[in-house]
């Protein structure tokens, strides 16, 4: 039987064919939601490899936010110079310079984003700015985060928002790395599992979510659909739509961090508490991703 909505194992997901000349000097690009799933925004995946750069540019029409999975960079936006690692969160606001720098020898940069309410690559309005030069690379970096301009959040430092177990919140704790507080327009938000722990069925009246299995292993539920989702998957749910996340393991975390688009926290996203998964929901299974 097949899915009705997307849940899409990216490494899957065939790499664009990105234009150097305007500034894409990536190893591999992967577009993995986008309108062609029914959604209002673009959800991309990166692989920088060692030298490798997003070069400076400009988002005419849409904010963008991006994770850092894996690896080291340097990041520019605006006269903000950080450098990343796994685990930072960056808001980079509509009409701002921004560019990324692999700064590793050795290992790639791994990052996943979002071109906020811009349904596809072209209506993102990118405008190429030129390339990071040395200067860039070795400018002062901004070492304090009360210093910079633009938000940039590191997981490990995100307060929890309080959530209520008698609405299906089973899971370990639930947070908001970037939200309305820090301007931005779609909330990111993570969602961290213990061992057989379980997000209950629910649904958002006021917003579409995306949700990347950052790591473990677990069982998604979106309308009549049940898929497994291993490290590197996403779903993608609908406004309105019933869906849940059990985490399936019996000793490993499960991490789910996400977009829910176009609202700026869990308060305005609608949300609508509509049950526990029972023991035959976790039989279930429509297929395989
Ligand atoms: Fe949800």
């Amino acid at each position: 039987m097949a899915f009705e909505h997307p849940y899409i194992r990216i490494k899957n997901v065939a790499p664009e064919k990105m234009d150097e000349s305007q500034g894409w000097t990536v190893s591999e690009f992967r577009v993995v939601i986008s309108e062609k799933e029914g959604a209002s925004s673009t959800m991309y995946h990166a692989t920088l490899g060692p030298g490798d750069r997003f070069q400076k540019r400009r988002n005419d029409n849409c904010d963008e936010q991006y994770y850092v999975v894996s690896g080291h960079g340097l990041a520019g936006a605006g006269t903000d110079r950080v450098e990343v690692h796994p685990g930072h969160y960056h808001l980079i606001p509509k009409g701002v310079e921004h560019w990324l720098a692999n700064l590793s020898r050795n290992e790639p940069l791994v990052v996943i984003g979002l071109f906020d309410r811009a349904p596809n690559m072209g209506v993102a309005g990118h405008v190429h700015l030129g390339d990071i030069t040395e200067d860039d690379l070795n400018a002062p970096r901004t070492l304090d985060s009360a210093g910079l301009e633009y938000p940039l959040v590191h997981q490990d430092a995100v307060p929890m928002v309080k959530v209520s177990r008698d609405e299906g919140w089973t899971q370990d704790y639930f947070c908001e790395p970037l939200n309305r507080s820090h301007g931005a327009g779609s909330c990111w938000m993570m969602g961290y599992f213990g061992p057989h722990t379980i997000h209950m069925k629910h649904r958002h009246d006021n917003c579409e979510e995306i949700c990347y299995i950052l790591k473990g292993h677990g069982l998604a539920g979106i309308g009549a659909d049940r898929g497994e989702l291993a490290t590197g998957d996403v779903h993608y749910i609908p406004a309105g739509c019933e869906h849940w996340l059990a985490n399936l393991s019996d000793t490993e975390d499960l991490a789910a961090p996400g977009w829910y688009i176009g609202v700026g926290g869990l308060d305005e996203s609608g949300f609508n508490y509509m049950g526990q998964v029972t023991e035959e929901d976790l039989k279930q299974r429509t297929g395989e991703i």
